[in-house]
């Protein structure tokens, strides 16, 4: 068993940002900048938010948090979007989730300028995800991808099994493994809430992603010895434990699992790390406009 270890990558891969960012910022007179938008005091996003806002400011970026109370207006959150859409020194936009009920998330995914969209949330780059074209992709599949071409994972003809369907992660991850590019082209299975016997699939992963958010999920009855195990779990638990006052826990039980495993990700230290990598890459290409013009 050898870890992927998204401290070591996550590092590596943040210094090498740091420098481009540095160059950038020599050649356009400002920083990249990045701009968050917080609603409310959810525990959970109030963390990683502040997480990403200071490796903004860790490898040279700009970051700049915009905090409103649940209390917010869709119309309000959506002037504030317009606003930042059209401001020329911003560079990337986000808008931490879940918002609270009364606010649509599809409305204001639409509403973020898919030029600053960094979190490739934006229909226009899901699309262009899809169909292999520049594009942002989301932070934690695009980390995830990042982590394994560090450690050259060969996915190629691989059976990939996604545990999860979600917009952030479980859909656009199974779209990249199956994309002809590396890392991907596996044959991939998508299992979700309504998929009858997941271990019958599970047992049959060469690459296990796992991101369903229920602690400790995979047992290692579920896995096939010899396998890639990615654990894209973030599941908090208050604990007397640690100085935060909060214990971080998988989707995988990773002692029994690790054993069997060729290569996987341990929580905390893994795929966490590497979404913020992701965020960062996206804002330092939507400030070069790479991705677009
Ligand atoms: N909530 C959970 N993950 C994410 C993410 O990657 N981006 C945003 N904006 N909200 C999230």
């Amino acid at each position: 068993m050898q870890l992927l270890d998204g401290k070591y990558v996550s590092n590596k891969l943040k210094q090498e940002i740091a420098a481009e960012a540095a160059e950038l910022a020599m050649q356009l007179g400002r920083k990249p900048h990045l701009v968050a938008i917080l609603v409310g005091h959810d525990g959970g996003s109030e963390t990683y938010v502040a997480s990403k806002m200071k490796n903004c400011e860790a490898v040279g970026f700009r970051s700049t948090l915009i905090r409103f109370e649940n209390t917010v207006t869709e119309t309000e959150l959506l002037h504030q979007i317009e606003k930042l859409n059209l401001d020329r020194e911003v560079d990337g936009l986000i808008v931490q989730l879940p918002l609270p009920k009364h606010i649509d998330p599809e409305k204001v995914t639409e509403a973020i300028d898919y030029r600053k969209d960094v979190d490739g949330f934006h229909p226009i780059n899901l699309g262009r995800m899809q169909r292999n074209l520049p594009c942002f992709i989301p932070a934690t599949p695009y980390g995830i991808t990042l982590m394994l071409k560090e450690y050259g994972i060969e996915t190629a003809g691989k059976h990939c099994v996604v545990v999860g369907r979600s917009q952030i992660v479980g859909l656009p991850m199974s779209i990249l493994m199956a994309r002809n590019t590396q890392p991907g082209n596996c044959t991939v299975t998508l299992c979700h809430s309504k998929t009858e016997n997941i271990a019958k699939y599970t047992q049959k992963a060469d690459i296990l992603i796992v991101a369903i958010g229920k602690k400790n999920f995979i047992t290692a009855d579920m896995v096939k010895d010899g396998a890639v195990v990615v654990d894209v779990g973030m599941n908090r638990e208050t604990s007397t434990e640690t100085k935060s006052g909060f214990k971080l826990y998988g989707d995988v039980d990773f002692e029994p699992v690790a054993p069997k495993s060729s290569w996987i990700t341990p929580v905390p230290g893994g795929v966490g790390l590497m979404t913020i990598v992701g965020l960062l890459k996206n804002t330092l290409a939507a400030a070069r406009k790479e991705v677009y013009v």
